[in-house]
C-alpha cells in the first residue's frame, strides 16, 4: 500500500471508530518522537543536539465555575428572558457549560416558537453541531417522518430542543452536571412555549425532567413534568428515534405512542 492509501485507510479507521475531532491546533508527529526515543534508549549515548521540536499550542483551560455556580448563573440569565429570541441569545452567550468549549455551534431549538407540541431530546450530535440545529441527522429525519405521520412538522406547529445545547465529545451521554447547568434554560423554554404537550425523546430527557428511569416501561404513559416554579405540563416519554433506527421492530410501539400524543393534542 502506498503512503497516501495507508493514510486514507488510517483516517477511515479513525472515523469508523468514532474519532472525528482534532483536539489540538496542529498535528503532532508522535512517530518521529517515538523513533527518537527508541534510538536514544538503544544507543546508550546521551542525547545528540537536535533542533527544537515544533511548537505545540497548549490551550490552558479557562477557569470554570462549579456546576452549582454555573446553574445559578443560568437561572438568573433565563429568568430575565421574556421571549424565545431572548432565550436563544442568552443560551448562545452562556459560557458556564463546559461542553461549549468542545462544540462548533450552540444548538438551541428549531421549529415554531410557541408551538403546542414541544419535543425535548438528549443532546446535539455531529450533524447538529455542524449545522447549529437540533435533530438534523438521520435520527432527525426519522423524527420528521414521525411528526408527518400525525400531521405535524417543525416548519409549522412543533418546537424541538434538547436538555443540553452543545455536543458532548464523541457523542457520549451528557453528564448530570451538564444537564443541571442547562436545566434553567430548558425550564424557561417550557414556560415561554407553554405547550399543550411535551414529547420526551428517549431515556435521557425522561430521567432529566421526570426523574424516571427505564424507557422500556415508562414510554407511552403521560406524566406531569413539574418545573421549579411549580408549573406542570403533560409529558409523554417515547423511544428516541436513534433507538428506532437501531431497533426498527420497536416502531410498532412508537406508532402507538404517536397516536397517544396526537389524541392529546386534538383534545387539548
Ligand atoms: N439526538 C438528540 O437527542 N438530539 C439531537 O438534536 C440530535 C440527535
Amino acid at each position: 500500500m502506498d503512503r497516501a492509501s495507508a493514510a486514507r485507510a488510517l483516517l477511515r479507521w479513525y472515523v469508523d471508530a468514532g474519532v472525528d475531532e482534532a483536539v489540538a491546533d496542529g498535528p503532532v508527529d508522535r512517530f518521529r518522537r517515538a523513533a527518537e526515543n527508541t534510538s536514544l534508549a538503544t544507543s546508550g549515548h546521551s542525547a545528540p543536539a537536535r533542533s527544537a521540536p515544533p511548537p505545540v499550542t497548549v490551550i490552558a483551560p479557562a477557569a470554570q465555575p462549579s456546576a452549582d455556580e454555573a446553574a445559578s448563573a443560568a437561572a438568573r440569565l433565563a429568568a430575565g428572558c421574556n421571549s424565545h429570541e431572548e432565550l436563544a441569545a442568552a443560551v448562545a452567550s452562556f459560557d458556564g457549560c463546559p461542553l461549549k468549549a468542545g462544540a462548533r455551534n450552540t444548538v438551541f431549538s428549531d421549529g415554531a416558537p410557541g408551538a403546542r407540541l414541544l419535543i425535548i431530546g438528549e443532546a446535539p450530535g455531529r450533524d447538529e453541531d455542524a449545522v447549529g440545529k437540533p435533530f438534523v441527522g438521520r435520527a432527525g429525519q426519522l423524527l420528521d417522518k414521525m411528526l408527518a405521520a400525525i400531521g405535524r412538522s417543525r416548519a409549522s406547529d412543533t418546537l424541538i430542543s434538547n436538555v443540553v445545547y452543545w455536543r458532548p465529545p464523541g457523542n457520549r451521554a451528557p453528564t448530570q452536571a451538564e444537564i443541571a447547568v442547562c436545566r434553567p434554560f430548558v425550564e424557561r423554554l417550557i414556560e415561554l412555549t407553554n405547550p399543550a404537550a411535551i414529547m420526551l425523546a428517549g431515556g435521557v430527557p425522561m430521567q432529566a425532567l421526570l426523574g424516571v428511569t427505564g424507557i422500556m416501561r415508562a414510554r407511552g404513559a403521560w406524566r406531569d413534568l413539574t418545573l421549579a416554579s411549580g408549573a406542570q405540563f403533560p409529558a409523554l416519554p417515547v423511544f428516541h428515534p436513534a433507538f428506532l433506527l437501531r431497533q426498527p421492530a420497536q416502531k410498532r410501539l412508537a406508532w402507538a405512542d404517536l397516536q397517544t400524543l396526537a389524541a392529546r393534542l386534538r383534545d387539548a
